[in-house]
């Protein structure tokens, strides 16, 4: 069923499109305008910061714990009723190595908070603590998708190729704007979307 939406879309593939363009537009502006910087870094307030940033035009449920279980394939992420316990225990757990900061990413997918559009939220999150805690920050380019969503099934059991991949795409560029808009695409493609390119929006 296609999500209940404030644009009151209900054709599911302009839904889609409208939801690509307007999300994308917002992660744009969350980086010229520097309130990327207003994200608290490794903590669950800042990814409700980022979600609510890009879609809150669009969906009700931006920023919003879910209250409906969700899957995908054979994974079933937190259950509703432990939502809030698991993200507590995430916020507490360590980031001050990369190895760490791969472990807290891993288990922030595993509680898949939102309704719709963690992937995309979760790796802006990611970037926030890599660049704070170790001056890097992923080359979303660098990573293949089939090997991205590969590595993120099998993270749930261990996160050896998910880390691998990862930090084989860090890169000193931190601060790079070209770097941080090729990465929203490349994360967007990742779930499907490719209509638009950040950078032209
Ligand atoms: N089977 C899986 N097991 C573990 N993690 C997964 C699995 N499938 C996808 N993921 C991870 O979850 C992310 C988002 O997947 P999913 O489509 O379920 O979430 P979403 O809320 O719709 O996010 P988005 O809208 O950004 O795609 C993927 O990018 C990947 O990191
Ligand atoms: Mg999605």
């Amino acid at each position: 069923m296609i999500l209940a939406n404030k644009l009151n879309i209900t054709d599911q593939i302009e839904l889609a499109r409208a939801e690509e363009k307007i999300s994308k537009q917002k992660a744009k502006q969350l980086f010229d305008s520097g309130n990327i910087n207003k994200a608290e870094v490794g903590k669950f307030a800042g990814l409700v910061f980022i979600h609510a940033y890009l879609f809150e035009e669009i969906y009700a449920f931006a920023g919003k714990i879910r209250d409906v279980n969700i899957a995908k394939g054979t994974i079933a992420f937190a259950r509703v009723m432990y939502l809030e316990a698991s993200i507590k225990h995430i916020d507490a757990m360590p980031q001050s190595n990369v190895d760490q900061i791969i472990e807290k990413y891993v288990e922030m997918n595993i509680a898949h908070p939102f309704r719709e559009g963690n992937g995309r939220a979760t790796r802006i999150w990611l970037d926030l603590m890599l660049k704070k805690e170790i001056q890097q920050v992923v080359d979303w380019n660098a990573v293949d998708k089939d090997d991205y969503l590969s590595a993120m099934q099998r993270s749930v059991v261990k996160d050896l190729e998910i880390n691998a991949l990862i930090k084989q795409a860090l890169t000193d560029q931190i601060d790079d704007r070209a770097l941080f808009m090729k990465g929203i695409d490349v994360s967007y493609y990742y779930e499907g979307y490719s209509e638009f390119k950040t950078e032209e929006l």
